[in-house]
């Protein structure tokens, strides 16, 4: 009987990816030691990298949700992007990291970047399990990716094709049987964490001395060794 497993060929397996998520979350905690962080994650794609990257943060944290749709029929790309960016929450002056499973075009970023930079937050970088530049369309700094991928159509860990496969605990490519499935591994990458720089974000409001001291020594208090 044919299964919707089928046609998937794995491209990244489970342990690679804790791997990745362990060193991803590790360069977050050293890079905003200190700092107020609060992860704004994409729906539905980024959920379980979110919950895999949150509980491996040495840092403490806060987490909001926003969803986001581009319409898309199946595999095809669309441009027209809905953002819901429904966060209850006062963001002004925060140090924000997009936690995006996937990006592709990069117009959902694009969006959700000129949403958030007009309610006067102090910074923003994004962290993507997936990047695939070779599909990009519109600039959008990506600053931390845990493995930059072919332009093939991924499912698995939280990305889905209609619905379908956010379950699988590994990534795979969606695809008819294809011989070459072994050489698109091969051409999995796990770039610098550094090498493209985010788009600094003009502060509206920066906290006063007195609170960054308050925050720093509570912070020094949670935080646990390696
Ligand atoms: P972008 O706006 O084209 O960058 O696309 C971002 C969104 O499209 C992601 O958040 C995913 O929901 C979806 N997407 C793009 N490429 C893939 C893929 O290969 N597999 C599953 N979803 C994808
Ligand atoms: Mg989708």
């Amino acid at each position: 009987m044919e299964t919707l497993f089928d046609n998937c060929r794995p491209l990244i397996t489970s342990e690679e990816i804790q791997d990745r998520v362990r060193e991803l979350a590790g360069r977050i905690s050293d890079d905003y030691y200190g700092k107020d962080l609060l992860l704004i994650v994409l729906l539905k794609g980024g959920f379980i990298f979110l919950a895999d990257l949150v509980r491996n943060l040495t840092i403490p944290c806060e987490v909001e949700f926003v969803t986001a749709s581009s319409y898309r029929d199946g595999v095809q790309r669309s441009i027209e992007v809905e953002i819901d960016v429904n966060i209850k929450s006062n963001i002004t002056g925060r140090e924000i990291i997009i936690v995006e499973g996937i990006v592709d075009t990069g117009h959902t970023l694009a969006n959700l970047m000129r949403e958030l930079s007009e309610r006067g937050i102090q910074s923003c970088r994004v962290c993507t399990l997936l990047d695939k530049p070779s599909a990009r369309q519109i600039k959008a700094d990506v600053h931390y990716v845990g493995f930059e991928i072919p332009d093939v159509f991924a499912v698995g860990y939280g990305l889905d094709f209609m619905e379908q496969y956010r379950n699988l605990s590994y990534i795979a490519e969606l695809s008819p049987a294809s011989p070459d499935a072994t050489i698109r591994r091969e051409l999995v990458k796990r770039p610098d964490f550094a090498s493209t720089a985010a788009e600094p974000v003009e502060p509206s409001v920066i906290p006063s001395e007195g609170e960054l001291a308050e925050k720093h020594r509570r912070q020094s208090r949670f935080r646990m060794d390696k």
